[in-house]
């Protein structure tokens, strides 16, 4: 598992942020409060908040100050997961049912505004604009990552650039603020902030290229959600991208990823295709390139265990299956 060991030395104040989350979201009406209990239950790898609280781990003992904005990072994550289910019309997230298919779509907008408005609430206490503007701005990017990745649909003539830049939005950028927040929090010095922003920001770009990797490969009884969801809705990730331009039968299958009813329909063919070309040993490369980005910046920084923990999460990133 992702992250597992590596862990090991925030597990208290990770079991704080658990019970944080939980009395968080807790509220009058009981349709909203089961709706988001239901998802937090559920687990998750609870991997933004295990950032921030690493990055402040480099310079202070005390992570108190920090839970707060580590539960607020895994709020607005999950607010986007329980909108995303939404759109994706996804059945199954963190190996149970979505919010979306217990409660129905309706429910499931408020739950995701009403999540993300508790974020709110906790980072107001900081009572700093600097860290409401961050997670402002990451918060305004993801929507944009999501409305570009929407808008690209089915089409196969959008490269690697227009990749790259729906998946620094909707995923690297929190990532790369949950490592910026943890170190601001701890009054780090600036050039090591930006070492660690730069850090979950390459880590947050391998994570999100191993996601699609996965969405073609994995098993969906570890990965606790869909697989083959990409191709379904017609989102071009980069094992596609690579078999568009390198693989066998290039054209055909550029005629099937532009065709909404073929991706529906021969969603296992499709994906056939991918897995034939070397789309995948190619996106493998790429994470691994990415994630020696991360392991790079870790040079700026103190030598105390924090670092250690993020090379193995920079290594583990390749090798997850979930
Ligand atoms: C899922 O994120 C959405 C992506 C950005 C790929 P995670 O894989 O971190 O989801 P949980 O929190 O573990 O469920
Ligand atoms: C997840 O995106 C939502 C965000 C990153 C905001 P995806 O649709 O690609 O991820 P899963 O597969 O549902 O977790
Ligand atoms: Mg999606
Ligand atoms: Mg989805």
């Amino acid at each position: 598992m992702i992250g597992f060991n590596s862990f090991k030395d925030i597990d208290k104040e990770l079991g704080l942020v658990e019970a944080n989350l939980a009395s968080s979201v807790e509220s009058q009406l009981s349709i909203m409060n089961q709706a988001s209990v239901h998802l937090i239950k559920a687990g998750g790898k609870r991997l933004r908040p295990a950032f921030a609280l690493l990055a402040g781990s480099f310079y202070k003992k005390d992570l108190a100050p920090l839970i707060p904005a580590a539960t607020a990072l895994e709020l607005i994550h999950m607010a986007t997961l329980v909108h995303d289910d939404v759109i994706d019309d996804s059945e199954t997230r963190r190996g149970t049912a979505t919010v979306k298919s217990a409660w129905g779509n309706r429910i499931s907008i408020y739950a995701g505004n009403y999540i993300f408005a508790r974020a709110l609430g906790l980072i107001s206490d900081y009572q700093r604009s600097d860290v409401v503007d961050l997670l402002a701005e990451s918060s305004m990017k993801i929507c944009e990552g999501e409305i570009i990745q929407m808008l690209s649909c089915y089409n196969v003539h959008l490269g690697l650039k227009n990749y790259l830049r729906r998946i620094e939005r909707k995923t690297a950028l929190l990532i790369s603020v949950s490592c910026e927040l943890g170190a601001m929090i701890a009054n780090a010095p600036a050039r090591e902030i930006e070492a660690l922003r730069n850090y979950g920001y390459y880590l947050g770009m391998a994570f999100q290229v191993t996601d699609d990797i996965l969405d073609f490969i994995a098993d969906e009884k570890i990965l606790g959600k869909p697989t083959g969801s990409d191709i379904r809705q017609g989102v071009i990730t980069l094992p596609a991208l690579y078999a568009l331009k390198h693989g066998p039968g290039r054209q055909e299958l550029a005629a099937s990823l532009s065709s909404p009813e073929r991706c529906l329909s021969q969603a296992e063919e499709i994906i056939g295709m991918v897995l034939e070309s070397d789309g995948i040993e190619y996106s493998y490369y790429v994470t691994s390139h990415f994630a020696g980005k991360a392991k790079k910046q870790l040079e700026y920084l103190p030598a105390v265990p924090a670092r250690e923990r993020l090379y193995e999460i920079a290594d583990f990133i390749m090798s997850r299956d979930y």
